[in-house]
């Protein structure tokens, strides 16, 4: 039986800051922010409001949605690049929120190549036996974990959550490949320090406390490996490009998306881009992308979809599916 995604989920909190509010914190400009990235807003948490907020949140949209989803759950994984704490696990929290409590809970760490991740990480659990029924999370504050004097970085990024079931579904459907990967060796151009405050590659003592990144180097990074991961991705289901119906990219930059649009042979409206109302949500944008393309009828029953992401790590994930 094939394993896919069969419910979707959504939330970003209500606060909205904008270009313009960004020209009043600090020496940048609207112009700068949309050329250089297409990022024109962004939605922030409130204060006091975390990634397993984000997550509650997120379920609560599914279960909207789509009543009783929730029953016969048996697993939670949550990936996040700005957990509530080391432990619990993000997941452990939403789940004793939302009535999964004494089901399997556990975060996945890869940045914002973490949704897809997840999702395998669900797929493999249900094939091996672990799990029925997985709910997959990508729930993040990174406005939390940004350095919001660093106008390089904090730019990018705004908070929000993904809720997913992943489960049997009928031949023809569901997850056709997943291609997996990261090399520490990037690690420095991306990070954020936990325990250790040292990373390969960032001399001790001389590291962001915040979130670390060095622009240029994930660019070229992302541009190189969302077409490679992609195009694993695709063989690996024996697809090319040209089947592609819609292209589901992890939200970070526009022209790192019109890159990959380029190796696939995909046209830009056959891509889903929210980023200019959302920015970075890390592991959130992805399903934010796809469900919003649902809700506007645009991904519809049997598309091909191919999902790309990239992140710290640094890491990648890529996924063909059939919704
Ligand atoms: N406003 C105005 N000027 C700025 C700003 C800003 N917000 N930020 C930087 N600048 C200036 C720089 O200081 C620099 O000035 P200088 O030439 O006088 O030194 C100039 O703009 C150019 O800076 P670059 O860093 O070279 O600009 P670039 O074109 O590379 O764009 C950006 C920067 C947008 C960060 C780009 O490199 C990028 O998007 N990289 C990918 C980052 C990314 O996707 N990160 C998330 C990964 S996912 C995860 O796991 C979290």
């Amino acid at each position: 039986m094939p394993i896919g995604i069969t419910a979707l989920g959504a939330y970003t909190p209500e606060r909205v800051l904008t270009n313009t509010d960004l020209e009043g914190m600090f020496e940048t400009s609207d112009e700068w922010i949309v050329s250089r990235t297409g990022i024109r807003e962004r939605h922030l948490s409130a204060d006091g409001e975390f990634a397993s907020d984000m997550g509650v949140r997120a379920v609560r949209d599914l279960q909207d949605r789509y009543p009783d989803v929730l029953d016969g759950v048996d697993l939670v994984v949550c990936a996040t690049s700005s957990p509530d704490a080391y432990f619990p696990s993000t997941a452990a929290l939403v789940a004793g929120q939302v009535g999964l409590a004494g089901a399997g809970a556990l975060d996945v760490s890869v940045a914002c190549s973490g949704f897809v991740y997840a999702l395998s990480v669900a797929q493999g659990m249900i094939m091996g036996g672990t799990a029925r029924k997985v709910l997959v999370l990508g729930a993040e504050v990174l406005s939390k974990i940004v350095d919001w004097q660093d106008r390089t970085t904090c730019i990018l990024f705004g908070d929000g959550a993904g809720a997913a079931i992943v489960e049997d579904v009928p031949d023809g459907y569901g997850f056709q490949s997943f291609v997996l990967g990261a090399d520490s060796a990037g690690g420095s151009s991306l990070y954020k320090f936990a325990v250790a405050d040292r990373i390969p590659g960032v001399p001790v003592g001389t590291g962001n406390a915040m979130l670390g990144m060095n622009g240029r180097e994930v660019f070229k990074f992302a541009v190189r490996v969302l077409g490679d991961s992609g195009e694993q991705a695709l063989g690996k289901a024996g697809l090319k490009g040209s089947d592609i119906d819609w292209l589901i990219p992890h939200q970070a930059n526009v022209r790192i998306i019109e890159s990959a649009c380029s190796r696939f042979g995909v046209s830009l409206d056959k891509t889903v881009i929210n980023l200019d109302r959302y920015g970075n949500t890390s592991t959130a944008s992805v399903p934010l992308a796809l469900r919003e393309a649902l809700d506007d009828g645009r991904v519809k029953d049997g598309d091909q979809l191919l999902l790309v992401a990239f992140g710290g790590g640094l890491s990648w994930g890529a996924s063909a599916m059939r919704w």
